[in-house]
């Protein structure tokens, strides 16, 4: 009998101590489980002698059913706690901003050369698109740019290896990675009739050392405009709408004479610097107040030979232009390089 109440008493204490339903069931089993201790008494109780039995078994009985009602009694005031613990840990905000997914973004080369493409399109450009890998014919000689040319020597080239035969077909099929745009001038020329208005954007290569203002690869914008009478007033015009509309500026522009075997006469062209206004004053333009920004001129009769054309009865002008040099001036870009390090810092920014 003593026993027995010393068995509660501690059953009763281990039951109010339990602060979660886990401990509660473990207090449950050590007590009235299959082997817990009230249920071993009850088990023993038919060895006790008649009277033992009656008064024990009665006792043991009452213990049990104690235990069961105050251990569900606990376990309801644990439930309820537990429940409203987890409402509160997991409780949704649906007031609370969602987490924000990030978005990639276009390149700044492709940023500016959509605005380049759009307008020129304005302007009644179409879009040509030529080859990256070309033969020496089109990027060289039928741009009267032939082998022994000193002027060969403006384009550092990226050969590319032949298996032998190939090399010995023919002289003008050896292949390298277009120098510039310009040979797709002629393969448009070729098939297709004057007049009309192009401009191609495309990639060129330079086997060259890099530094600021020199990339391995960069990309070109190509122009050209065909017909009976295109001369290069309309290439001032165009070209001064253009760089206007882009940089979002008035622009004025100056001609100085240079030379590309494929033009005649050839001219650099300069346009009024658009940081500091043609002030002369900033480092982009060294203080000249112009900054170098395209190779023109009239397309050389040569050219139209080449292509199978009569320059007797078709003029026009071509234009050639770095895209990268646009963005680096439009977006302030100090160097080349970021365009391809694939720096998301530098990229984030447009
Ligand atoms: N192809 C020349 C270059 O890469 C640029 C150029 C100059 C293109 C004059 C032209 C042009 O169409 O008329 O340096």
């Amino acid at each position: 009998m003593q026993a027995l109440d010393i068995l509660k008493e501690s059953a009763l204490r281990s039951i109010e101590s339990a602060t979660d339903t886990t401990a509660l069931r473990d207090i449950e089993i050590a007590y009235l489980g299959r082997s817990g201790k009230v249920t071993s008494i009850l088990r023993g109780v038919k060895d006790l002698s008649p009277d033992q039995r009656k008064h024990i078994g009665r006792e043991a009985n009452l213990l049990r059913s104690v235990l069961e009602d105050v251990i569900a009694e606990k376990r309801r005031v644990l439930n309820k706690q537990e429940h409203a613990e987890r409402l509160g840990k997991e409780r949704i905000d649906i007031t609370q901003p969602g987490v924000k997914m990030p978005r990639g973004g276009l390149h700044p080369l492709t940023i500016i050369r959509r605005d380049i493409e759009r307008i020129f399109s304005s302007l009644g450009f179409t879009i040509a698109v030529g080859q990256e890998v070309e033969t020496e014919h089109y990027n060289f000689d039928a741009l009267n740019i032939p082998a022994d040319h000193p002027a060969r020597d403006m384009w550092d080239t990226f050969w590319i290896k032949q298996k032998k035969d190939e090399g010995q077909r023919a002289e003008k099929e050896r292949l390298l990675l277009r120098t510039h745009t310009s040979p797709v001038q002629v393969r448009y020329l070729e098939a297709h009739q004057p007049p009309f208005r192009i401009i191609v954007p495309g990639r060129a290569f330079r086997y060259e050392a890099t530094d600021a203002s020199h990339e391995i690869q960069l990309y070109q914008l190509e122009g050209l405009m065909v017909g009976e009478d295109v001369s290069l007033g309309h290439f001032k015009y165009i070209i001064t709408t253009f760089l206007s509309e882009l940089f979002q500026k008035e622009v004025t522009i100056r001609l100085r004479p240079s030379y590309f075997p494929f033009v005649e006469p050839g001219v650099e062209v300069d346009m009024s610097c658009v940081i500091c206004g043609g002030k002369k004053g900033c480092s982009v333009c060294k203080r000249t107040g112009w900054v170098e920004i395209l190779g023109a001129g009239m397309v050389h009769p040569y050219v139209f030979k080449a292509a199978g054309l009569n320059p007797k009865y078709w003029q026009g002008f071509a234009f050639g232009m770095g895209i990268d040099r646009v963005a680096m001036m439009k977006y302030h870009i100090p160097d080349i390089r970021f365009f391809h390090a694939g720096d998301e810092r530098f990229l984030k920014q447009f």
